[in-house]
Order: structure tokens, then sequence, then C-alpha cells
């Protein structure tokens, strides 16, 4: 989508009035990077989740999900190579004592990526290209290294120290024994979870983008290590098209994204394993559901010095969006890095028995940042300029509500049919009853938040027990016989049908010119 089409800030202010994503404290003032989500957007988040779940829990055979503490032991950080190297270059001017993302900076000014540079380096290019203060002017100090994990004591006399989890991957390593042992599991198989995952970012920005507490939803694959070029279901994602960007392509200064499939990517090389290949592919099906257009995602490989400490290969899912290229999913090889730390800290054998031989198998995580596909969503589906009022056009299945339903008049006997129909509607799908206002305002207010379907209970129903369905989308609307209308909402919800399709099937004329008889 061409970016400045869209104004970001006016889509931010829409987040916030109609509490769908808004600073949290707000009425303090609101501190930067935190946000809370209002009901529309719990429910749209919900969604997401529930998609993720449908396609990388409940679609996998082996695949466990847990709920695991926010907030753990500082050995458990010693081990995992956070405490030693989770940081970021901080850069703090002399003068008015604000703190800046020294990388940040020097990529403002440069133009050219950072975040990997040494602080020597970074430090050279602040004098070389004079770099000051971006608020006031002033000089600026030396670059260093600034934890990103929030610190904390636990217990009234305090002495122990914690922090909050900076990635919920830690969890399930952690709790890798446990849960193997209790669920029988066998490799391969996967520990999943959903969950808050905090970090102090020196510089908080692009709303819903840069977070310091954010929800992930983390899948750890474990798989024996002479198995991870053999995926047990590789052949049913191997034909799946993808859209890469190797190391080897950046390198060369090439841009435009290789087409090629996930069967092809592993066989030439191009990406590490089969294990790696499938979530890949899986992941072009997940943004695919979400409505995003192929040609604004794609996978690049992170350059060696872009690769965190654990990893031995990186692909990330990236995504243009309005508000410029957004990463979303990360995918990293961490082969047995982070259980074989735990292991020899904690001094705990953890292993698994494959063909009666202990075994520290491998691990081929999916990361995806949940508020940053639910920003993108937003963003992505708002649309301005064709209506007195803004809309989004979420995928039905993703929308907060898939129903509205209406009674024409607030009197007459519509009222209380509408409820009727409504706790009928409820039991199967996500509805929502509204007899406030005009009929204008109402379908304007669904449209605000993105439910794709009204239906409309009339005078007409009361004599011939057909409603009408209003489509978000066209603004279009037909009249259905009540006995039709589960399967019209269910079809059109999962996109089995369009609209056209199914006015061509179902619409019946209104009884002003026939008795509502089904076409
Ligand atoms: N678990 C990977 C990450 O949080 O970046």
């Amino acid at each position: 989508m061409p970016e400045n089409e869209i104004n970001v800030d006016e889509i931010n202010e829409v987040l916030i009035k109609r509490a769908i994503a808004f600073p949290a404290a707000e009425i303090y003032g609101g501190i930067a990077g935190i946000f809370d989500f209002g009901p529309i957007g719990t429910l749209i988040r919900q969604k997401v989740k529930e998609l993720w779940r449908n396609m990388f829990i409940w679609a996998e055979e082996n695949v466990f999900e847990i709920e695991g503490g926010l907030l753990l032991p500082e050995p458990v950080f010693k081990a995992s190579g956070h405490l030693d190297t989770f940081h970021d270059p901080l850069v703090q001017c002399e003068k008015c004592k604000s703190m800046f993302r020294a990388d940040h900076l020097v990529e403002d000014t440069t133009g050219e990526r950072a975040d990997s540079l040494a602080l020597e380096e970074l430090w050279g290019k602040i004098i070389e290209q004079e770099i000051k203060c971006p608020k006031c002017k002033g000089s600026l100090t030396e670059p260093r290294q600034f934890n990103l994990m929030f610190e904390t004591e636990v217990g009234a006399t305090g002495g122990k120290k914690a922090y909050l989890r900076p990635e919920t991957a830690q969890n399930i390593f952690l709790d890798f024994r446990r849960v193997s042992h209790a669920m029988r599991a066998t490799l391969p198989f996967g520990i999943a979870q959903i969950g808050r995952s905090f970090r102090n970012e020196i510089a908080p920005r692009n709303y819903l983008v840069r977070m310091r507490e954010f929800t992930q939803m983390e899948i750890e694959m474990f798989v024996h290590p002479e198995q991870i070029n053999n995926h047990p279901y590789f052949y049913m994602i191997e034909d799946q098209p993808i859209r890469l960007i190797t190391r080897k392509m950046q390198a060369e200064q090439e841009k435009e994204p290789l087409e090629i499939t996930a069967g092809e990517a592993v066989k030439q090389g191009l990406i590490p394993n089969q294990f790696m290949a499938y979530y890949i592919a899986k992941e072009a099906q997940f943004v695919e559901e979400l409505g995003i257009p192929r040609d604004n995602y794609w996978f690049r490989e992170l350059l060696e010095e872009e690769t965190a400490h654990y990893s031995a290969a990186n692909f990330d899912l990236e995504i243009q969006t309005p508000m410029g290229v957004i990463e979303c999913i990360g995918n990293a090889y961490r082969q047995d890095y982070d259980l074989s730390k735990h292991s020899k800290h904690s001094k705990t054998k953890l292993t698994i028995q494959y063909e009666n031989k202990p075994v520290v198998p491998h691990v081929i995580e999916p990361s995806f940042g949940l508020d940053r596909i639910f920003y993108i969503l937003m963003l992505v589906t708002y649309q301005a300029g064709d209506r007195k009022w803004s809309w989004f056009k979420l995928p039905p299945y993703l929308a907060p509500y898939h129903v509205k339903v209406c009674p024409l008049q607030k009197k007459d006997g519509l009222p209380e049919v509408a409820r009727e129909l409504f706790e009928e509607l409820r039991e199967e799908l996500d509805a929502i009853y509204d007899q406030t206002g005009s009929i204008g305002k109402r379908y304007a207010r669904a449209d605000e938040i993105g439910i794709p379907f009204s239906v409309t209970i009339d005078y007409e129903t009361l004599e011939n027990e057909t409603v009408t369905i209003r489509d978000r989308d066209s603004t279009e609307q037909i009249r259905v016989h009540v006995d039709d209308l589960f399967e019209v909402l269910h079809l059109l919800i999962n996109a089995d049908a369009t609209w056209e399709e199914i006015k061509g099937s179902f619409a019946v004329e209104s009884s002003k010119k026939s008795k509502g008889k089904r076409k």
C-alpha cells in the first residue's frame, strides 16, 4: 500500500477516541510505551489470538500451551545471557539530560542502519556527523550499554533480585522438563505461550510498534538435532509460495523479494532447515488470513550482526505499512543454546529420551508480536473519505462482533422480535444489540468499529419473517428470510461466499413488491 496516503496520526487519534487502544494511566498524562486496550481492541486482539491458536496450536498434534510467571529470578537471566547482552546503546544530552538510543540518532542522521554498530563506532559517527541533542542541540555523552530488563526485588526484606521477563520464551525453557514429562511428549513437540513481556526501551516510539510492555505469541519447537531437516508434515506446505530477502540479496542491494516455494527454498539452502521453512510457510498463510496483500510482506534473513546471541539463523516477517516497514514475526534457530545454558546453571538435566537415548533438542522459535500485528491490521483496514465517518474494513472473522442486530424503531413490538433474534444469533455468533438513535447512526457506529453486517428487524419482519442485512463494505442492503439468516451469516463471516453470491442466492424481494418469497 502506498505510504503517505494514510495519515497515521489520524488513525492513532481514532484508536484513542474509540477506546480501541490508548495510553495507560491517561488521566495522569500516560506512561511512555505502555497502552491499554479498550473493549473493542480487546475483542479484536482476542480474534487474532484465536486465529493464531487455531493455526499454530490446534492444527498441530504436539503443541502444548502454557501460561508462565512474568517475574523470574536473576539466575534465569544470567543463564539465558540477557543480563550480559540484552542492551541498547544509550546517550544522554549533557544540557537537558534527555536520553536517546545512539543507533537511532545515527540512523536518523545518516539514513543508514546502525543497530549493529559497536559503541566505539557509534561514538565515531556522533563525532564525525556532529550529532547533537534533537531537543536542545546540547552535546551528547559517549554511548554506554543500557540493559533493557525491568529489575525489582522480591519479598518484604528484599535482597532477591528478579526481572520482568523480556520474552515469553524463557518460561518455556524453564518448564521444558516438567511439561514434556507430564504430557508424555516425544520429539518433535512444541510449547506455546501467549503473554506479556517487558523491555525498558530507551525510546519507545511509533505508537504500538516499540512498546515497553507488549504481548508475544511464541512457540518453542523442540526437535531432534538430526531431524531438523525432516519435518513430518513438510509435504503439506512445501508448495506454499513465500517471498524472501536473503543475506546475499541484501549484500547485492537487491530489494525486490525472491518469489519461491518453501520446498524450493530449503532445497536451494536459502532457508537452513525444514522446520524453519515450515513455520515461514505457515506464517505466510497467517498473514494472508489477516488480509495483508502479498506484495506488502516478505521474510528477511537477518544479517549476522543483527542476529540475537542465541540464534544461528533468523528470518523476520516484515510488512510494508503506512508507517514504514514493521517487523512483526521473528523466526530464530535457537539450537540447544537455552536448554544447555539452563541445564548448566541450574544443574538440572534438560534432556528427553529419543530411541532410548537422552537428547538435548534443538529449538526453532516462531515469535509473534501481537501488538504490532493488531496495529498493522488497524492501519491497513482503516478507511476514510468515502463516508462522513471513518471505518475499519476488518476481515469479518477478525471483527469485534460479526453482526449488529437492530430494531428499525423502538416501538410496535419491533424490539421484542429483534431481541429474540439477537439471543438466538449470539448463541453461535458474536452479536451485539443496538436500538439507540437513528438507524443510519447505528450503521455508522457499526462501521466505526468494523462490524461487517447489521441485521434490521422492520415492519415487514412482522408480516413475512424477512429481515434486512446491511453489508458494511458496500453499504448495500438485501432482504433475507430469517430461516436463511444463520446460513447466510456463516457463509459471509467465514468468507465462503461473497456478498454478490449471497445476493444472487438468498435475497428476497420486499413485500412492497411481493410477499417476501424466496428466490
Ligand atoms: N523470543 C524472541 C524475542 O523475544 O525476541
